[in-house]
């Protein structure tokens, strides 16, 4: 189904905050206009529209490429990418910090240590908020990157199987690309220690729509039967568990001699930063795309940004 002016209009003025929020007809309508602008560079889209980059937390990728998205369409940015250079170091509340930031710009991207902060600010302010992460729950735009890579890639996102690897009890953006991939019934595949599962509540979610899904406690055993290598990073900044690195790095780590398993069209993804979890010398192999994945959060914030912004 094609996407129409109509469903791009009615995302004016939306709070981007959890994968939850977005029907299939929504995703699909964002991963058209990226593809749109990916393919045909807009500089002057966005012109007189102001965002406010707002991150509580570290970031390289979903920050700078929200930033160079609004540039290259000619918008401008004001923000900050420390909390302590901000007046939450004085006590601030984020919903007043909010409330007040949503008066200086037209769209807000918010990065945040705590669960619920993104829902917290799109409450505070009529001004339109984009989760750019929020603690261990969810990375929404970084979902929708994943799936116009995937798509780009793999021509389709339905009859696909995708193996998640890794951290996926604290990684954000697992959560968010499983709660998305259901609605295209993706088969999927969970690789990672046990004391890191995926949480319960999206195991019950998986259970109830009825999608295939298994646990494996080693790489070799999904190589072969993947479309999609989801591979992330320990999050050792979320951990309470005691967890020994080097054996998991002995464990999980993706390497070369794996792949001589897999399927042509394999492809290995990553949200990035990487540390161990994929052997350098996989990045020359046509399997790898964690780079062009990284390249294509431009035009997919390009397509949310103007999307809530109401340029169409
Ligand atoms: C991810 C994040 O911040 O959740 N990074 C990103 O946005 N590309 C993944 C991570 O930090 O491990």
């Amino acid at each position: 189904m094609p996407t129409t002016i109509d469903t791009r209009a009615a995302f004016r003025g939306r709070n981007i905050v959890s994968m939850r929020d977005l029907s299939v007809e929504d995703i699909m309508t964002i991963l058209d206009y990226a593809a749109e602008l990916k393919s045909k560079p807009q500089t002057q889209l966005l012109a007189g529209k102001l965002m406010a980059s707002c991150f509580f937390e570290p970031s390289t990728r979903t920050r700078l490429s929200f930033e160079s998205a609004m540039h290259r369409l000619g918008g401008q940015v004001i923000g900050f990418s420390e909390a302590a250079s901000t007046s939450a170091s004085k006590g601030e509340t984020l919903s007043d910090g909010m409330r007040v930031i949503g008066e200086y710009a037209d769209a807000i991207v918010l990065r945040h240590p705590l669960e619920g902060a993104a829902r917290e600010a799109a409450e505070a302010t009529n001004t339109p908020v984009i989760n750019g992460g929020d603690g261990a729950n969810q990375h929404p735009t970084q979902t929708l990157l994943d799936l116009f890579t995937i798509r780009e890639h793999h021509g389709r996102l339905e009859n696909l199987s995708i193996a998640f690897v890794g951290d996926l009890k604290y990684g954000r953006t697992v959560h968010s690309l499983v709660q998305a991939s259901a609605h295209f019934g993706v088969r999927m595949f969970f690789v990672g220690p046990k004391s890191l599962t995926l949480p319960q509540e999206l195991i019950d979610d998986l259970k109830m729509r009825s999608i295939l899904f298994s646990f494996h406690n080693t790489l070799d055993e999904v190589v072969g039967k993947a479309d999609v290598l989801y591979m992330t990073r320990l999050q050792r900044e979320r951990l309470s568990e005691d967890i020994d690195e080097r054996l998991l790095q002995h464990q999980f780590t993706l390497t070369a001699d794996h792949l001589a398993a897999a399927q042509e069209a394999l492809c290995v993804m990553h949200p990035l930063p990487r540390v161990w979890e994929i052997a350098p010398e996989i990045d020359k192999t046509p399997h790898a795309l964690y780079f062009k994945q990284a390249a294509n959060g431009v035009p997919v914030r390009q397509a949310i940004l103007s999307l809530v912004l109401g340029i169409v």
